[in-house]
């Protein structure tokens, strides 16, 4: 089998990692990939959003299958240009794909189908979306400020006071974020711990794969602005077996159904960002995606075989598949390059990788690329993903940070907390 992989982070170097191991696996292409998917994959010089290229491409070289990694190339509709070639394609249709796309979209499509979230408006005007403002902080309510469209995790904006609220919504409708800042989604702000549920699913079966948490700002505690996650660690406790069967049966089960019935063509892997809260579980965001960080930590676990479990989402055939997992958790540092989520500065040389390995982590590459002399560089804000299991989640953290202390390039930084919330359970 020959698979091509889209996209260059983590993630996807996560993905070709375990995808290369599977059985009948000939080879594997990553478009347009990074220093680390080089070493096991053949990198494919096509941007994710060339859409005819990619599609080319898969032609020329008969691949069976592609594998969307990231979420902008599926809402401009890679999955519906594959399709229409005749190859087998892991990842929703454009107009599926507008559950991660738009934020209206996804609110009125959980709305309709019974999902639990937050309570929500959407405004495609500045001052009706201020009156509502006002009038929940009078209320004494807090609310969450997120642009439509894709704004790559940036249009959100947890208003913690009134002022923060106000001028979120005028930058939305600055123009700042271009088509996604047209409309507002505003909302309650929900209290409680977070949770990353990923699902794979052909539209006729829906499978979880095991629970995992991200770590969002980019400092220790908790601190600082949003990223796109800083790390991450599988299973999450706070996703009791008791949880998971209600996530199961009020979301998953209810996405499963919601898509059959709007006629939404999704074969890949759903991602639902859930708080958990006093009143049960809530969606966030659903995401038509693997995340990034957590693919990391939660593929580090698996054990069966990927390429066998994604093609057969691809053929509708996933009621087949059954996947097993290592009882031991997993935890995913990201290196940065300082300044993240900030600018930062590329082409930092990164030394220590193969010490880093010796000590028995994975180390996936996300902003890396290869230098002039064949080493890796620092090519964007997160760069690496430092990966590893432990016997119990303590073990697995130092695991992990025993491998970061033997990497290092000018300004690295790192979170020092990671898994905190597991380990404070303990
Ligand atoms: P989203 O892109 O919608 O997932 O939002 C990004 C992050 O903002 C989430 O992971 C949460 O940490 C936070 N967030 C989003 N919606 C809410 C909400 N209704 N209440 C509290 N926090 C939220
Ligand atoms: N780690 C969050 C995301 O992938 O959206």
């Amino acid at each position: 089998m020959r698979i091509l992989v889209v996209g260059g982070g983590g993630r996807e170097h996560a993905l070709c990692w375990k995808l290369a191991s599977g059985n009948g696996v000939e080879k594997v292409y990553c478009a347009p990939g990074n220093a680390g998917t080089a070493e096991i994959a053949e990198n494919v010089d096509i941007p994710v959003g060339a859409l005819d290229e990619i599609a080319d491409f898969a032609e020329d070289k008969e691949v069976d299958l592609v594998v969307v990694g990231p979420e902008a190339p599926l809402c401009a509709g890679l999955a519906d240009a594959m399709a229409k070639r005749g190859i087998r394609v892991f990842g929703p249709k454009a107009e599926a794909a507008k559950l991660e796309g738009s934020k209206s979209f996804a609110k009125d499509f959980m709305k309709r189908h019974g999902i639990p979230t937050a309570a929500a408006d959407t405004f495609d005007a500045p001052e009706p979306a201020l009156d509502y403002v006002a009038a929940e902080y009078a209320a004494g309510r807090a609310v969450v400020v997120k642009a439509d469209g894709l704004a790559a995790g940036k249009g959100v904006v947890v208003a913690e006071n009134e002022e923060d609220a106000i001028s979120a919504v005028k930058e939305c409708f600055s123009g700042k974020f271009g088509e996604a800042g047209g409309a507002v989604v505003i909302e309650e702000l929900l209290r409680g711990e977070e949770a990353s549920i990923l699902a794979l699913t052909d539209g006729n079966t829906i499978l979880p794969l095991a629970s995992s948490q991200d770590h969002k700002r980019v400092g220790d505690g908790d601190s600082g602005p949003n990223t796109g996650g800083m790390g991450a660690y599988s299973p999450a406790p706070v996703v009791t077996d008791e949880l998971m069967t209600e996530i199961r049966e009020k979301v998953l089960e209810r996405f499963l159904r919601g898509i059959r019935e709007d006629g939404l063509d999704y074969k890949g892997v759903i991602y639902a960002g859930i708080m958990v809260t006093g009143d049960g579980p809530k969606v966030l965001e659903f995401n038509a995606r693997f995340g990034d960080p957590e693919t990391q930590a939660v593929l580090a676990r698996l054990e069966s075989d990927l390429a066998d479990a994604m093609l057969k989402t691809a053929e509708g055939k996933l009621g087949e598949v059954e996947l097993k997992w290592s009882g031991e958790p997993a935890v995913c540092v990201v290196m940065a390059a300082g300044g993240y989520p900030g600018s930062y500065v590329k082409g930092d040389t990164i030394r220590g990788l193969d010490a880093a390995k010796a000590k028995g982590a994975l180390v996936f590459h996300a902003g890396t690329a290869v230098g002039e002399n064949g080493e890796a560089i620092t090519s964007g804000g997160r760069v690496l993903g430092v990966t590893a299991k432990g016997a119990d989640i303590k073990t697995a953290v130092d695991n992990a940070y025993a491998a970061v202390a033997e990497i290092n390039w000018n300004n690295a930084f790192f979170r020092r907390d990671i898994a905190h919330r597991a380990i404070s359970r303990i």
